[in-house]
């Protein structure tokens, strides 16, 4: 994979309708994009593939679906409010906030706002004595701290300064979990060990928007935090490592060698054991999945600040504890990236280049493509409207008579249409078959139109 490749695919999404820029007309707006005809139906399929395996097959994990907004309180318990951000100093003497790097470029040192908070505490360091407080002068300052990622909003304040008091628009879902965690306790049937699931938009404030949809500042997660005794923390965490690696490889069917684990040599505020889940982009290895021990702190922090007992009685034995929670944490638009990266091919078919996504047939947007042969004869096209419309009752088709049969064949290819089904002159006059042709053999078999349900049932699997 390469740089091109990444231009190739994000022509590719905006020409077939999988990705576009936000507000395009009016010259965009950074690092939000919206999803396009196609991209929606693949969004989709892959959220709810990971909501079956994470809920729907389980007995242990139940959903949820909180609001983006919750209390400040909410924010300032988990510790986002303090630590969850880009460089910035404070000077000892009069408390003064400044961006490092705009101190930097006052004495023509250019900082690279993708630095670390480590390289650019280093770079301070070297240039510290040079560096004045723009308020008071002195040369004072704390060590480099980052600047907050939560997106500030104004929801029910009507004051003119509602920003000395905002709400936050969430900057990860996992929060509404644990503020819930005492309602699903007491609402459902669950016991430790056990999952509470959600799928939703979160939003930061990102200050480096590139990459196309890899770092956006809106954005879906797809997180479950399992709630365990603490003494079998570590057990659970494996676990749950290995079931997320075998998600990427057998459900998403992103290539083994794609992937990598990437263990994290310094640890957020919140986590005890932090491993990423990478693959590797066309700009190289990025994190597309956080598998966290966050031990007791989010429940300790939200018992603490909001003065109600989250602890768990043990009905067996009747131990009372703050259960400890492992963390599976996906962003769903860097899944739709990945699996797009992944199944974007060009290959050669004769003399000519074919595209062709090379999707898990459960994913793919449309599942069954179908043509008549000839656009002009309306025998052909009605028989052609009668397979549509009873393969579309199960799966997502699409009908289309325009240009000739390759063409179509290629249409079909590029967003990863697993078959596309012909009504020819042999449907009508001899044995009423169709051609179904396979889009990664590009093999063709004749089937009869009354077993075409039998036959899809067995390639898609029973729903
Ligand atoms: N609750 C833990 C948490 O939010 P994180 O590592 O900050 O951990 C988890 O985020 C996942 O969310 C990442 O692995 C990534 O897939 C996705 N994610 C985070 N920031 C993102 C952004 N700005 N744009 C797109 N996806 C993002």
């Amino acid at each position: 994979m390469n740089e091109g490749k990444l231009e190739k695919i994000i022509g590719f999404c905006k020409r077939r309708g999988f990705v576009y820029p936000s507000s395009e007309i009016y010259g965009g707006f950074a690092a939000v994009y919206d999803f396009g005809p196609y991209g929606v139906e693949l969004k989709n399929a892959i959220r709810d593939l990971w909501w079956k395996r994470m809920v729907k097959d389980r007995e242990d994990i139940v959903g949820l679906d909180s609001s983006i907004f919750m209390s400040p309180k909410v924010w300032e318990a988990s510790g986002h409010v303090s630590g969850f951000s880009d460089p910035l100093v404070e000077c000892k003497k009069c408390h003064t906030r400044s961006r490092v790097d705009h101190l930097l470029e006052e004495i023509k040192v250019v900082a690279d706002e993708k630095m670390s908070e480590d390289e650019i505490n280093e770079l301070f360091e070297k240039n510290k004595d040079k560096v004045k407080c723009p308020n008071c002068g002195a040369k004072d300052f704390t060590k480099a701290k980052n600047f907050n990622l939560l997106v500030k909003s104004n929801l029910g304040n009507f004051t003119g300064d509602w920003d000395k008091e905002p709400t936050y628009l969430r900057g990860e879902t996992c929060q509404g979990i644990y503020v819930n965690f005492k309602n699903v306790l007491d609402s459902s049937r669950v016991k430790v060990p056990f999952g509470i699931a959600q799928i939703g938009k979160a939003f930061r404030n990102e200050i480096t928007a590139r990459q196309f949809i890899f770092r956006t500042r809106e954005f879906e997660q797809m997180e479950m935090q399992y709630f365990v005794n603490p003494m079998e923390a570590e057990k659970f965490y494996e676990v749950w490592r290995e079931e997320r690696w075998k998600y990427y490889v057998n459900d998403l069917g992103i290539k083994e060698e794609n992937l990598r684990w990437m263990k994290h040599a310094n640890l957020v505020f919140y986590a005890r054991a932090a491993y990423d889940i990478e693959y590797n982009f066309p700009f190289g290895f990025k994190e597309i999945e956080g598998i966290h021990n966050r031990s007791d702190y989010d429940l300790t922090q939200h018992a603490k600040h909001s003065g109600v007992d989250l602890n768990y009685l043990d009905p067996k034995t009747n131990e009372k504890y703050v259960p400890w929670v492992v963390e599976t944490s996906a962003g769903l638009n860097r899944n739709f990236f990945t699996v797009l990266c992944d199944a974007y091919t060009e290959e050669k078919v004769g003399n000519e280049e074919r595209v062709v996504l090379k999707l898990k047939k459960e994913l793919a947007p449309v599942k069954i493509a179908v043509f008549p042969l000839l656009k002009n004869k309306p025998e052909l096209v009605s028989k052609a409207r009668e397979v549509f419309d009873q393969l579309k009752i199960n799966w997502v088709c699409e009908f289309d008579d325009n240009g000739n049969v390759g063409k179509r064949y290629r249409r079909q290819d590029e967003i990863g249409t697993p078959y596309c089904v012909t009504i020819d002159f042999d449907t009508l006059e001899k044995d009423d078959t169709v051609t179904v042709r396979d889009r990664d053999s590009m093999k063709q078999e004749r089937v009869k139109v009354k077993d075409l349900e039998k036959y899809f049932s067995s390639a898609f699997g029973v729903k």
